[in-house]
């Protein structure tokens, strides 16, 4: 907050209502002169990601049907920030969380889950995220629990046509939104937003971004179902990729809806290294402190940036906070100790030089 700025600090009845309102940010050093591109920064969420959204509006659509009762087991697949968000909620609201996930996601992930009370159990990282749905969906069967079905419950994304997308059009209402950038998981922030834009913004070009080593819509080749209901057959054109949370090995059915309507104006791919360079890129030059898959959007919005014309306005979708990465790849060459640099400053006045 600078010294101008008007408060606008507000008393909150619970944690759940401080989910969305998240802030849009302009870039102003890593855009091209001329461009104004802003970033739609998710990290401020409760649990730090986009994700709370989904979780809040899984299970207060649950509740209103009747499809979770009172002290009913939550379970779900999740890379971790549904986990998070569903635990943060569960926490909460009082009902107990099952959350399955693949090992070779990040360590901090299941830790937190666990911390605020959730149960995670692990499945194998060869069987990807295909095999922890299908741990969740036989989990749910076998114990009578409520199964979220993040992947194609229309509550995710009514959630993004309720808030996200209007909080974006809140920030355009005297100018024209040029273009809105996301990757997708579930596809949830994908159908929900882009259908509110089509209708009320029909001039916002939506693009779509995924990962280079797993091109599953550029591919074109249709996603086929799994064997119950919930599941899917792990898609040919996926490889594993850094971006955590973006592009499962499957295409969601949200997400094929969103294709299916033609929501979806352009498909972009997105290098792994690319990723990472501007997520460290985009805190470095930016001060802004946000994950991998924040890294790849950003790549996506400034691929349409250099050829756009002055005065075009992006938004970019930065899903998560750069926190939940201190164990991956992203941190890799940040080290622990003293470089040369920081020591020769130890060194360079006479107090306080470690083993003096
Ligand atoms: C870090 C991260 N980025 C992007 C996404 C994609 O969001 P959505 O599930 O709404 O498609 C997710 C969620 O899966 C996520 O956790």
């Amino acid at each position: 907050m600078s010294n101008d700025a008007e408060i606008s600090a507000k008393k909150y009845q619970n944690i759940l209502q401080t989910i969305g309102n998240t802030p849009l940010v302009k870039i102003n050093k890593l855009a091209p002169e001329g461009v104004n591109l802003y970033a739609k920064i998710e990290a401020f969420n409760p649990m730090g990601s986009v994700k709370d959204r989904l979780a809040l509006a899984v299970i207060e659509a649950a509740e209103k049907s009747g499809a979770l009762q009172p002290g009913q087991t939550v379970v779900e697949a999740t890379s971790g920030n549904t986990g998070i968000g569903l635990a943060m909620v569960c926490a909460q609201k009082g009902y107990p969380l099952v959350v399955t996930m693949a090992e070779s996601f990040s360590v901090e992930r299941r830790k937190m889950m666990r911390f605020l009370g959730a149960k995670v159990v692990l499945t194998p990282a060869a069987e990807k995220g295909s095999g922890m749905l299908k741990k969740a969906v036989e989990l749910a069967e076998t114990h009578d629990w409520f199964l979220c079905r993040q992947f194609e419950n229309e509550a995710n994304a009514d959630m993004h046509s309720r808030t996200t997308a209007p909080e974006i059009l809140a920030c355009f209402t005297d100018e024209n939104l040029d273009y809105w950038v996301s990757g997708y998981g579930t596809g949830g922030t994908l159908k929900g937003v882009a259908r509110v834009l089509r209708e009320k913004s029909p001039q916002t070009k939506v693009i779509a971004c995924e990962p280079e080593s797993a091109a599953l819509l550029s591919s074109h080749i249709p996603q086929e179902a799994g064997e119950s209901e919930s599941t899917y057959k792990s898609h040919g054109s996926f490889s594993p990729h850094p971006m955590q949370g973006w592009t499962p090995d499957f295409i969601s059915q949200l997400t094929q809806d969103a294709v299916a309507s033609e929501l979806v104006d352009e498909v972009l791919t997105i290098p792994g290294p690319e990723a990472l360079r501007l997520s460290r890129q985009l805190a470095v030059e930016e001060g802004i402190f946000v994950g991998i898959s924040a890294g790849a959007t950003l790549a996506g919005a400034l691929k349409i940036a250099e050829s756009a014309a002055p005065g075009t306005n992006i938004v970019c979708m930065l899903p998560d906070t750069g926190e939940r990465y201190l164990s991956t790849p992203l941190f890799g060459d940040i080290a622990a100790e003293m470089d040369d640099d920081e020591q020769a400053l130890a060194a360079s006045t006479p107090s306080a030089q470690l083993g003096a």
